[in-house]
């Protein structure tokens, strides 16, 4: 069976708030996301995972929902919704909503209904009880926020009411099979729009103890939660999203750091959810043997079919370029290059890709409800120098990373990470290779995928590995032993390796550079007869070293653009002349390969215009022949 997309997704939070202002109120928006769709496009992930767009008082900034088949107007409409799914598709892109299920906000008709009177009609929807004879809560149970007393008195009927979060986030009854049947329609609601999932706020604590008894001392919640009836519910859910057809997951938000307890919210591995986040691996140190831990730990106690899932930063905890990176690039492109590379699905937080940090909020700008505050992970995207927001409704922190400028920079965080997601994309073995350990020297980390390997220097020393030395942090992706790929490759389409270019026997690949003009791949020995251009077609580099026959080296440039559809090259044929014309005279570059492919497009265009779904579309450009760089020519003769 093909790997579903998921499982080889790498995912991006968008926290709508701060991620894109479409209208210039402040706050970012649908029309903002949309807005930035070719944005993500480019960097190559495959779906978005949107904070809460659904109706709210904004207690907890759309953690409180008071309507959930409906979109909080600052964010937009329904209709923005549906024009997301529509347009992120187009670009081979999915949609995955935050749903809230633990709890509603106070202003929930459900919850105005309920408190009024004990025979309310959606009394039962919540968690009341009485007080005891001196007016205390009934049991220990703790709120996170604040720490005070998880229940709250009502006026109204004397009774208090459970809340895990804010007295404004009410806990819903979940062995109340109405609160379940009514989850089902809504998930449906949103699934019938075509998303593509769901983050489940709260996963690991839906269902509380029946008996509502005391939290043990050594409980790591304020609450006591029924464990096994939450799986019985996640169960529920995953039987709701299998009924469609076109996989659509659940994403847990599972607070838990014992791993054996995460384990068990996949259940048998196909029953509950589809992915479970790991948060024992979030808040591991940056040093090898704690993330080797952490990953072996993982792959030791899931059932066989459980596919893990990592994080580093989400809209709860602090940055982790600041938190485990300590602001420190090199740490930085260490984390991400192990983010992508693991065996899971990869979820990126808005930020991530340009090593964003942490941003220190004046006391008088913070708006959570926490008082420590998790707005110096909120703060809006930086997208220029200047941030590219008016007045925002949190300040921006510094923007020396920015994107247009990163975006504009071969050598920054953010090409970097998208030459790993390409990388990810073009490779199977970072898709479906099984992890390896390999040994490596201390505060090292390597491992294999399938063929390639990938060491991480995490000390800050320099560190001898396979007759290479690795620089302090440094990093290093190969596809198989002696062939050293310090920086992940470039550019990504499958089909950019020009095929004339595979089937000439005089051409040889010497190498692949590096953003610093370093050598990172030498030549493969061809042991097993394939051609070495082949390996560009995995590889997808921006870059590639050509030996010809002669001796002589070339070097290839390549720039792919995935855009939308390009009816601009499809209705003028003379635009794709412009481009072969454009071809390298001695001959490298593709030429009868791609008018074949336009010309496919193009019958198909004029066939049915309306019906013409985007494509790839390449454009190539060969510089002159250069030398290698010295280090580079010593390295490729020593090969
Ligand atoms: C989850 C959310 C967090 C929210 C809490 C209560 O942990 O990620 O932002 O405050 O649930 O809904």
């Amino acid at each position: 069976m093909d790997q579903p997309w998921w499982q080889k997704a790498v995912l991006y939070q968008v926290y709508l708030r701060s991620f894109a202002d479409s209208n210039g109120d402040g706050v970012g928006d649908l029309r903002g996301v949309i807005d930035k769709l070719d944005y993500l496009d480019w960097l190559g992930v495959d779906a978005l995972w949107l904070s809460p767009v659904t109706v709210s008082p904004d207690k907890d900034w759309g953690y409180d929902v008071s309507d959930y088949r409906d979109v909080q107007p600052v964010f937009g409409s329904l209709d923005d919704v549906d024009e997301l799914i529509v347009e992120a598709r187009e670009r081979g892109m999915r949609i995955v909503l935050d749903l809230v299920p633990n709890h509603t906000s106070d202003r929930h008709p459900w919850f105005a209904d309920a408190r009024a009177s004990r025979t309310a009609r959606y009394r039962d929807w919540y968690l009341w009880a009485d007080p005891r004879p001196d007016g205390s809560p009934p049991n220990n149970w703790r709120a996170a926020f604040g720490g005070g007393p998880a229940w709250e008195p009502t006026p109204e009927t004397g009774q208090m009411y459970l809340h895990s979060f804010l007295p404004e986030q009410v806990d819903l009854d979940w062995w109340n099979e109405n609160v379940r049947n009514e989850f089902d329609d809504v998930m449906r609601f949103w699934l019938d729009r075509g998303i593509a999932g769901f983050r489940l706020d709260v996963a690991h604590a839906i269902v509380k103890d029946r008996e509502l008894r005391d939290v043990p001392n050594d409980y790591d919640k304020g609450v006591l939660v029924d464990i096994d009836e939450t799986f019985a519910v996640l169960r529920r859910w995953r039987g709701v999203v299998d009924t469609y057809e076109e996989a659509r997951i659940l994403l847990g938000e599972t607070w838990v750091m014992d791993l054996e307890r995460l384990a068990r919210f996949y259940g048998t591995g196909t029953d509950q959810l589809h992915l479970a986040f790991n948060f024992p691996y979030t808040f591991a140190p940056l040093e090898a043997a704690a993330l080797r831990d952490v990953v072996e730990g993982t792959r030791a106690v899931f059932p066989p079919e459980a596919w893990p899932v990592w994080m580093l930063s989400n809209h709860d905890i602090p940055r982790f370029p600041t938190r485990t990176c300590g602001g420190d690039e090199r740490k930085i492109r260490c984390a991400l290059l192990a983010l992508l590379t693991l065996r899971g699905t990869a979820v990126l937080y808005q930020g991530d890709e340009i090593g964003l940090e942490q941003v220190d909020v004046p006391l008088d700008r913070r708006r959570d409800v926490e008082v420590e505050g998790r707005d110096g992970c909120r703060t809006p995207m930086p997208w220029t120098s200047d941030g590219g927001w008016s007045d925002p409704w949190l300040p921006l922190g510094e923007t020396t990373r920015n994107v247009e400028d990163e975006r504009a920079d071969p050598k920054s965080i953010l090409n970097f990470v998208r030459d790993v997601i390409a990388l990810r994309r073009s490779n199977a073995d970072f898709q479906s290779g099984s992890y390896e350990p390999l040994e490596a020297p201390d505060s090292v980390w390597a491992y294999r995928r399938g063929d390639s390997t990938v060491v991480l220097n995490l000390s800050d020393e320099p560190r001898a590995y396979e007759g290479t030395t690795l620089a302090p942090c440094g990093l290093l992706a190969d596809e198989a032993p002696g062939r050293l790929d310090r920086r992940p490759l470039a550019d990504r389409d499958p089909h950019l390796v020009p095929e004339d270019l595979l089937e000439r026997r005089d051409v040889r690949v010497a190498g692949i550079r590096d953003c610093d003009d370093d050598l990172v791949v030498a030549d493969p020995a061809h042991g097993d007869g394939e051609h070495p251009a082949r390996d560009l077609q995995r590889k997808h580099p921006r870059d590639v070293e050509i030996e010809r026959g002669d001796g002589q080296v070339d070097v290839l440039e390549l720039e792919l653009h995935r855009e939308r559809p390009r009816q601009v090259a499809l209705e003028q044929p003379a635009a794709r002349d412009q481009l072969l014309a454009e071809a390298h005279p001695g001959g490298l570059a593709v030429r009868e390969r791609d008018v074949e492919l336009l010309g496919r497009d193009q019958a198909a265009f004029d066939e049915d215009p309306a019906q013409h779904r985007p494509h790839l579309v390449r454009e190539e450009r060969v510089i002159q022949p250069r030398r290698l760089p010295r280090k580079a020519e010593a390295l490729a003769q020593g090969r």
